[in-house]
């Protein structure tokens, strides 16, 4: 499975292109099935359809689990490392985490949880919350992971569109000093909903929690700690493994949908070629398993290679900035994968915390989530990887469920800000706001690819026309990813950031409409328009424009727009500017031109471009006039 050599990387991206089929099939038959699929792939992108190995059958736990039980039960599978570095750290080896798993299924099997619901897990980064995914996929259950950053209001959004019938939650989160009561939030957002069966509760912090009689159930009354194994389901290989919600450029959040066999076979191929993994090295992925990245890249890639997945509670600046080197000191982290946005934050502390680090056990180094800067990349290779570990920069969508595009660490080259060259299977295009595609290097356009890998999302949750009309149909026969990028003369893409209204917060996916509707949500506003700016830190900041009644905003208002973010998203969504105006630069028809607004946010006043069209030319000089530095 492993490409370990430029030659075979060109050689193998060359066959998997002109023979798809044959190279994906000879990479899944290296999987555990319990039926051989018919068909290798059957698609269009006009309805669109995509299935791959279908026919075939197969859990997927048992690619992460059983399969390991023979050659390497003991193994660690799982390294825990909670938030207080007082704490004890916690460790699963295979055996160890597959009987967890099987009594979690058990658990949740004996309360009524079959084939084909929907559960949704909002807990923080505990071993628990792997084993919930983990065992919701061995009875068949399909997952739907909310970020524990999530508002009550966002949990009842999911549990809706998802119709789920449970929740699996902790009493609390531990993040860095604060602690966040995650079962009250989820009793808050029960209070609208009638749908919902049973919540079950892990104990974490301790902390007081009201339990419903016959609604919310004790994890560690529940599970028979006495039961070794449970028998794994069944799965097609086009059956729902999990629905994961992302935020778009209009409306609410949208469920995307990944399906067992190809979602497997891709995210384990790419797992062990991007990062080069070789046995026993331990792989610290420090994403949270409420995004696609701690999906793919803690629980179902690893675990089905075999690999040593190391899962952390804490934030990288708790109790100081140097919490990520003693982590990876302490466990002797060899892969490292992380965000810019952090590694930017971690380079705003300077070097000190990395004194008396030794980060001698890092080989390889990763990113993710948005375009990295020079400076971060720079930082990153110097003085984290000591000038010695490759930096894998990849580029990947809740939508892909793996990488798409990235260097092979060591193998193919790396170039700063670059992510270079696609996995085998993807085949990427540019094309103009035509919709032609744009040939020869170097070239720039709207990033596209034009065949299916074996993870690309399936449809939206209930939704397929969403689906078609928010990938597919901008330019029939392409699947948009509604990026930007550059392309070099030696055919590296360098992704530039997204050309719709989704904003890339921190590496968080949100969507400005999200933000409008969430702001306008108070009494006080009466209409808003938000915008990215570019932030040091975060990549990009969040830029509310906001008409209230009275004349004058002021701090109380800020604080209190904000506090109702808070509570219909999630503090991730509060704006880091708010402005209040008396009116927006509308067009005639009455559209909202982002375009003036994003140039003043980015405080690019001269450049504000045609503003003919507008109803009222004059609101841009009083907008302009108040910006916020
Ligand atoms: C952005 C996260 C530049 C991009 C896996 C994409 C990136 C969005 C990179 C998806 C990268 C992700 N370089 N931009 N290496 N990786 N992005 O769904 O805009 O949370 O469309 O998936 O993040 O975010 P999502």
């Amino acid at each position: 499975m492993k490409i370990t050599s430029l030659e075979e990387y060109q050689k193998t991206y060359k066959r998997s292109i002109e023979d798809p089929e044959g190279f994906w099939a000879e990479i899944a038959s290296q999987f555990t099935w319990k039926k051989k699929w018919n068909k290798v792939l059957d698609w269009n992108f006009t309805e669109p359809r995509v299935k791959w190995f279908e026919g075939g059958q197969l859990n997927i736990t048992e690619n992460c689990l059983d399969r390991h039980l023979a050659d390497k039960p003991d193994r660690t599978a799982l390294i825990w490392e909670p938030n207080d570095p007082a704490e004890s750290t916690r460790r699963y080896t295979y055996k160890q985490l597959y009987q967890e798993v099987c009594r979690t299924a058990e658990m949740l099997a004996a309360h009524g949880v079959k084939k084909g619901d929907r559960v949704c897990i909002y807990m923080g980064m505990i071993p628990e919350l792997a084993m919930a995914a983990l065992a919701c996929a061995r009875i068949g259950a399909v997952h739907s992971v909310i970020f524990g950053g999530f508002s009550a209001q966002s949990i009842v959004d999911r549990v809706q569109d998802a119709r789920a019938e449970y929740i699996i939650t902790c009493d609390g989160a531990n993040r860095g000093a604060k602690e966040i009561s995650l079962k009250s939030i989820v009793d808050d957002a029960l209070e609208d909903l009638d749908i919902i069966k049973h919540v079950f509760v892990h104990r974490h912090t301790g902390s007081e929690t009201r339990m419903i009689p016959g609604r919310d159930i004790w994890w560690h009354e529940a599970r028979n700690e006495s039961i070794n194994d449970y028998p794994a389901e069944i799965m097609d290989s086009e059956d729902l493994l999990f629905i994961l919600y992302t935020s778009g450029s209009t409306g609410k959040p949208k469920g995307a949908v990944h399906t067992c066999g190809g979602y497997m076979v891709y995210t384990t191929y790419t797992f062990i070629n991007v990062f080069q993994y070789q046995p026993d090295e331990i792989f610290f992925c420090t994403a949270d398993i409420g995004w696609v990245t701690g999906h793919s890249y803690i629980v179902y890639g690893p675990l089905c290679a075999g690999a040593t997945s190391l899962m952390f509670e804490g934030i990288p600046t708790w109790p100081d900035a140097g919490r990520f080197w003693d982590i990876v000191d302490k466990h002797k982290v060899n892969i490292l994968y992380t965000a810019p946005t952090a590694i930017r934050s971690l380079m705003s502390y300077g070097l000190q915390p990395l004194e008396g680090k030794d980060l001698g056990s890092l080989k390889v180094l990763g990113t993710v989530g948005e375009p990295i800067n020079e400076e971060a990349w720079f930082w990153y290779h110097d003085h984290v990887g000591k000038n010695r570990c490759p930096i894998v920069d990849t580029w990947w969508q809740t939508e892909t469920g793996g990488i798409l595009i990235s260097n092979l660490a060591g193998v193919t080259s790396a170039r700063p800000s670059y992510a270079t060259l696609p996995m085998p299977g993807v085949q990427p295009v540019l094309v103009d706001e035509k919709g032609n595609e744009v040939l020869g290097n170097p070239a720039a356009g709207n990033l596209c690819i034009k065949a299916p890998w074996p993870s690309i999302i399936r449809t939206t949750y209930r939704d397929h026309e969403r689906c078609r009309l928010t990938y597919f149909h901008s330019y029939p026969g392409l699947y948009f990813t509604g990026d930007g990028a550059l392309r070099d003369e030696d055919g590296n893409y360098r992704i530039t950031g997204r050309v719709d209204d989704v904003l890339n917060v921190s590496g968080h996916r949100i969507g400005t409409a999200e933000v409008e509707n969430a702001i306008n949500e108070h009494e006080g506003v009466v209409e808003s328009a938000v915008v990215g700016f570019p932030h040091d830190i975060k990549g990009q900041g969040i830029y509310a424009f906001v008409i209230c009644p009275e004349k004058e905003g002021n701090d109380q208002l800020r604080k209190a727009i904000n506090a109702t973010v808070d509570l219909v998203i999630g503090p991730i969504a509060r704006p880091d500017r708010i402005q209040f105006v008396t009116g927006l630069p509308k067009t005639r028809s009455g559209k909202i031109m982002r375009r003036i607004l994003r140039k003043i946010a980015e405080g690019e006043m001269h450049q504000l471009g045609d503003t003919t069209t507008l109803l009222d030319p004059n609101v841009v000089e009083e907008i302009k006039k108040g910006r916020i530095e």
